[in-house]
């Protein structure tokens, strides 16, 4: 039932905020506040406040806020009605009566909620009958396993116009609720309405709290007409406002510290069979606006783990337009895309658990993604058009509705324009920053000389994870050091040549870069036209590409070796840092997978915490992105 907003007020104001938290939360007196350790994240130093003036409480370790309801739903993970029945109890207040009309609305629902679950058993009976033989034979194909099966509800809908009509009949429910619940196609004319999922596996979708409300229907041929059939709108069901798998990822998704969005149920399934339970994934459309709050709801940084293909770099795109004006402080969404044109299922099954965490601890943050569509393919070479762009960024800029946050990006943006343009920053970078600027190091007006053209460079860019097996940024940063640098390879080339890379790309470089040297070396010149000879022309010119957008001026060709050599070495202390940890990480992976122990899961916590700060160290030192310092929870 739904409560008028005067009643939540009464409630707030009688209920203080502190005598809600009290029974979770050992609160001691601090001024007007009180003050306790945070119930989200296991802490040492309280930084947990509530405030009975502002009717809030405040977390900065999980850098949440609320009142007594989202109290009551967030640490204990109540449902809103519940946590408005146990209040108004606390208030002394009594529950309001419903209106008839509430009463009948809500009545409705749950005939439709009933109908909708018996049909997800209905569909999970035929599955497992003679007639699902094709359906169970085409799961196994896609190696679903029983598990997933049984957990997912996944179901078959036969090929029968009227299979399930006649069985929810024989249930007792009526034609139009059948059709109210979005299970039967009707029509003026449609003399007699039959199923709308016929011949089609079956993924029932859930509510947050896990009744069914509505259904997705895969097709099992390949050239089927529509791949998916979805449930229409119906009172149970707002596309928009749904996430597949939520109610089993809420839980997850707090434990994990963060949600991966994905685009498919496929997805979802066999990210949740790897290990991964805290994946959603919104219902064949762009996600809204409503779906963003729900992502924002489970964690501070929700990943967007989309397709690898042009059009996952699109629904990107179009989500970070959608999120602009919901995000501030604490609040945005981390990308990750998938190289080769996979998908999370694909990555799967091509390369393990290990590649999907690897590709979600190797997130873009969401101004990387706003950089990369604004200056991907774009020329300027004009003072007209490097006006446009920065009229666009700025425009941009001004969508977000948070105001801290937004003259944040706005320096952001005007910093990697002056980094891109060749002019100093306007402001003095911000956050950890590995080298020094000294004086003159960085040199205005640096890249004068022809056009600047992001299009290649951006395109080619590691940013641009989409279009070849990523070469990590560290990795790129290594290789482009060395690349331009020649002498500092020579110096260094036994280390090199010991490098370990998970690219074949970066392996391939490396190599290069050792015969070369080790055949005599030479100039820059010789060394690049010894890697256009040995094919690798195009990753040399991605890696080139990459100046622009790098902070660090030691990598480019006209700094002084010993700047060069300086930044190397940082690098791969990094390099060498990233390599044995996740060495760690995989052994600590394969013990947990046999037995699994707390101590393990206590050093698999602690070595994903230390990859991610390592993200952040990074970050700072080759300045392609979240020089703001990433959050360290994200794992
Ligand atoms: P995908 O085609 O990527 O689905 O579409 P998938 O889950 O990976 O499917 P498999 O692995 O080929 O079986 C992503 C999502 O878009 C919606 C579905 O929600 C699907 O999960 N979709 C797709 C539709 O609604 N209709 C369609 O025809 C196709
Ligand atoms: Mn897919």
């Amino acid at each position: 039932m739904r409560f008028s907003p005067s009643f939540l007020d009464e409630i707030r104001a009688r209920v203080p905020v502190s005598e809600v938290v009290r029974h979770k939360v050992k609160l001691k007196k601090q001024g007007r506040e009180w003050r306790g350790l945070s119930p989200f994240n296991a802490e040492k130093t309280p930084s947990f406040y509530v405030n009975d003036q502002k009717m809030r409480w405040f977390d900065f370790s999980a850098g949440k806020s609320g009142d007594i309801f989202d109290f009551l739903t967030e640490s204990e993970g109540a449902s809103f009605p519940e946590a408005v029945e146990r209040l108004a109890a606390m208030a002394g207040l009594p529950m309001p009566l419903e209106t008839n009309e509430q009463r009948v609305e809500e009545q409705k629902r749950a005939t439709l909620q009933e109908v909708s679950e018996w049909a997800a058993e209905f569909f999970q009976k035929q599955l497992a009958a003679p007639a699902g033989r094709e359906a169970r034979a085409y799961l196994d194909r896609r190696q679903v396993s029983a598990a997933s099966r049984e957990k997912f509800r996944l179901g078959f809908a036969p090929a029968e116009r009227h299979a399930l009509r006649d069985y929810l009949a024989g249930k007792g429910a009526t034609v139009e609720t059948m059709i109210e619940a979005g299970l039967l196609i009707h029509g003026d004319d449609i003399p007699v309405p039959y199923d709308r999922f016929r011949n089609r596996v079956m993924f029932p979708i859930c509510d947050r709290g896990g009744r069914v409300i509505a259904f997705g229907g895969r097709a099992m041929e390949a050239d089927a007409q529509a791949k998916y059939l979805n449930s229409p709108e119906t009172p149970l069901f707002h596309k928009g406002a749904t996430l597949y798998n939520l109610h089993n990822a809420r839980k997850a998704a707090h434990d994990a510290g963060t949600v991966i969005a994905v685009e498919g149920y496929m997805d979802v399934i066999a990210l949740t069979a790897a290990g991964f339970a805290h994946a959603v994934a919104p219902l064949g459309t762009a996600l809204t606006p409503e779906q963003c709050n729900l992502l924002w709801r489970m964690a501070e940084e929700p990943i967007l783990c989309f397709d690898g293909d042009k059009a996952g770099l699109k629904a990107a795109f179009r989500a970070v337009d959608t999120a602009l004006p919901l995000i501030g402080p604490g609040k945005t969404l981390r990308f990750v895309l998938l190289p080769d044109g996979q998908d999370p299922d694909e990555l799967l099954r091509a390369g393990g658990p290990g590649a999907v965490q690897q590709a979600v601890s190797q997130t873009l943050p969401l101004v990387d993604l706003l950089w990369m569509r604004e200056t991907e393919g774009v020329a300027l070479d004009t003072p007209e058009r490097r006006a446009g762009l920065e009229r666009r960024l700025r425009e941009i800029a001004g969508q977000i509705g948070d105001e801290t946050l937004r003259r944040y990006y706005g320096e952001e943006l005007r910093d990697r324009l002056g980094r891109l343009f060749g002019r100093a920053p306007a402001a003095p970078a911000r956050g950890r920053d590995f080298t020094p600027r000294r004086s003159g190091a960085y040199r205005p007006g640096a890249t004068e000389a022809g056009p600047v053209r992001i299009s290649q460079s951006l395109a080619n860019s590691p940013l641009f994870r989409g279009v070849k097996p990523p070469i990590a940024p560290r990795d790129a940063l290594i290789l482009l050091i060395l690349m331009n640098h020649p002498d500092v390879l020579a110096a260094q080339v036994e280390e090199v040549a010991g490098l370990e890379f998970a690219s074949n790309e970066a392996a391939a470089l490396r190599d290069a870069f050792v015969r070369w040297t080790e055949t005599g070396g030479g100039e820059r010149a010789d060394l690049m036209q010894h890697l256009e000879e040995s094919g690798l022309g195009g990753v040399a010119s991605r890696l080139e590409g990459m100046v622009a957008h790098a902070a660090l001026w030691s990598v480019r060709p006209e700094a002084s070796p010993a700047d060069a050599a300086e930044s190397l070495r940082q690098a791969l202390v990094l390099h060498r840092r990233f390599w044995a940890l996740n060495k760690e990480l995989r052994a600590v992976e394969a013990r947990l997978a046999a037995n699994s122990s707390e101590q393990d899961l206590a050093r698999l916590r602690d070595i994903q915490t230390q990859l991610s700060a390592l993200d952040g160290a990074e970050a700072a030192l080759e300045g392609f992105g979240a020089s703001s310092g990433r959050s360290t929870r994200s794992l």
